[in-house]
């Protein structure tokens, strides 16, 4: 049987009925299609126009969504990232590909330079990479691929090969990315974060000294409209912040954060997010779990991730707002910023009962409107001032974000509002042809078409899987499920 057969025959296990609206079966093929259309051999694109390479968090998702196709695609998905991992333990946002024309792409392997200004740090010799890092979700998507089959898994020694990789990369994001030296992973670029111009960076960004547009050209504007992306000034900045890091060799010394005059020099942008930590919390949980299949006890690893959340409480966590926020570690101040990264680590279940009760709440009140006026939740504060629906992290809806607020609400027993946010998640996802991000009002596609983690989180999301309440990583020993 030829690959495509396999993906889009492959019978999908438990499919459910739900709103006969949405058609199950034309979803799964739809969704197979995007899949196998961006599979490039060992890995997949986020889309072939706009992100044209492999992209970490990206594959991450796509591993989760593609386990349901093909569990041998998705380890490999998963292997192909981490082959690319430095030596420090970092793994890049950008695998690239040598086969994609340079100015497909910017900022290119020219620009990033990664074999020769990362080698202090270990870039790999063979393989070109960015040398920032994504939102660490790798760990959570390994386990997840593995209880997807557990005899293929063991067959190959699937969590035996990424186990050492993953503790490596967690090891690097906790001792040299403690910037703020409070317990919790820095982020030194809006791109680590994943949401790149959310108005969370606004402030954070306004210190650093935009790079001339005419010093660069962006390729991002050859695919998607102009109002729905970044604006110059934001890319200005991110090829500032970008170039310093490349220039300082990837380094993350904590004491030469910010040399070089305000707004110059590696460091001068750092931040603790909420969601990139939870991220690493949950993963940190996922490899608990990993451990214990391989034999250890998992014991250290659950005790580092609750350490974890309790760091995060104490250093993101606003009452007053009812969700955590951003912390400006160079300004040493929490962001006044609503976005939807303070909703996400709803997704962990050990949070105290009153902050899940909260996160709640805020996600169905004015601010989120999930449930109201919402259809999935918005990337930013629908009342605050930068909110723009369509603009990329200012206010459209992510399937990203939905996935894990969805497994956020199902674990703290959410189940009316976790159903609803599902299925607003698998309408938009086939209504709008799998677009890269949405409306968060009426659903009308932006960014590009055939997205792949939109794809995967729409199969994710509608092959219900025992998994995701029984051996998932929301479900572990000594936790207040409340
Ligand atoms: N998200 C960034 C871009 O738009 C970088 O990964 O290119």
């Amino acid at each position: 049987m030829d690959r495509t057969a396999e993906l889009v025959l492959r019978p999908a296990r438990r499919p459910i009925a739900y709103d006969p609206a949405v058609e199950a079966d034309s979803l799964h093929s739809g969704a197979a299609r995007v899949l196998e259309s961006n599979w490039t051999g060992r890995s997949t694109v986020p889309s072939r126009g706009l992100y044209p390479h492999q992209w970490s968090w990206d594959s991450a998702f796509i591993a989760i969504g593609l386990r349901h196709l093909s569990p041998l695609r998705a380890q490999t998905e998963l292997e192909t990232l981490l082959s690319a991992q430095w030596g420090d333990g970092r793994i890049p946002h950008i695998v690239f590909n040598p086969s994609v024309p340079l100015d497909a792409y910017f900022p290119s392997p020219d620009f990033w330079r990664s074999s020769t200004a990362g080698r202090a740090a270990g870039a790999p010799r063979t393989v070109q990479t960015s040398g920032i890092v994504q939102p660490p979700v790798h760990a959570l998507a390994a386990w997840l691929v593995h209880c997807a089959d557990p005899g293929l898994s063991h067959g190959r020694g699937f969590l035996a090969r990424v186990y050492p990789r993953l503790a490596a990369w967690h090891r690097y994001l906790l001792h040299r990315r403690d910037l703020g030296g409070g317990g919790l992973a820095s982020v030194v670029h809006p791109w680590e974060q994943g949401m790149d111009n959310s108005p969370c960076w606004d402030a954070p960004l306004a210190r650093v000294l935009p790079a001339p547009a005419r010093s660069f050209r962006r390729a991002d504007l050859d695919h998607g409209a102009p109002e729905d992306r970044p604006t110059d000034l934001d890319y200005g900045r991110y090829v500032r912040l970008a170039t310093d890091y490349r220039d300082a060799g990837y380094a993350d010394d904590r004491d030469r954060a910010g040399r070089g005059g305000p707004g110059r020099g590696a460091g001068s942008f750092a931040v603790e997010d909420p969601a990139f930590n939870a991220m690493l919390i949950a993963s940190e949980h996922a490899l608990a779990r990993i451990a214990r299949e391989l034999g250890a006890t998992g014991t250290a690893r659950h005790a580092r991730a609750e350490r974890l959340t309790t760091a995060l409480l104490e250093r993101l966590w606003d009452p007053e707002r009812g969700m955590f926020l951003c912390r400006d570690v160079r300004g040493g101040a929490l962001v006044p910023e609503r976005s939807v990264s303070g909703l996400i680590p709803l997704l962990l279940p050990t949070l105290p009962r009153e902050i899940t009760r909260a996160l709640v709440r805020t996600v169905r009140g004015p601010h989120f409107s999930l449930g109201t006026t919402t259809r999935l939740v918005p990337s930013y504060d629908l009342l605050g001032e930068a909110f723009d629906p369509h603009r990329y992290w200012r206010g459209p809806a992510w399937f990203n974000t939905a996935w894990l607020l969805e497994r956020g609400l199902r674990t703290h027993g959410e189940r009316a509002t976790a159903d609803q946010l599902r299925q607003s998640a698998l309408e938009s996802a086939h209504s709008s042809g799998f677009a890269e991000y949405v409306d968060p009002y009426t659903g009308e596609a932006c960014g590009t078409a055939d997205f792949s983690w939109t794809a995967a989180l729409a199969l994710d999301l509608l092959h219900d899987e025992p998994a995701r309440d029984s051996h998932g990583v929301n479900d572990f020993k000594g936790g207040d499920r409340g």
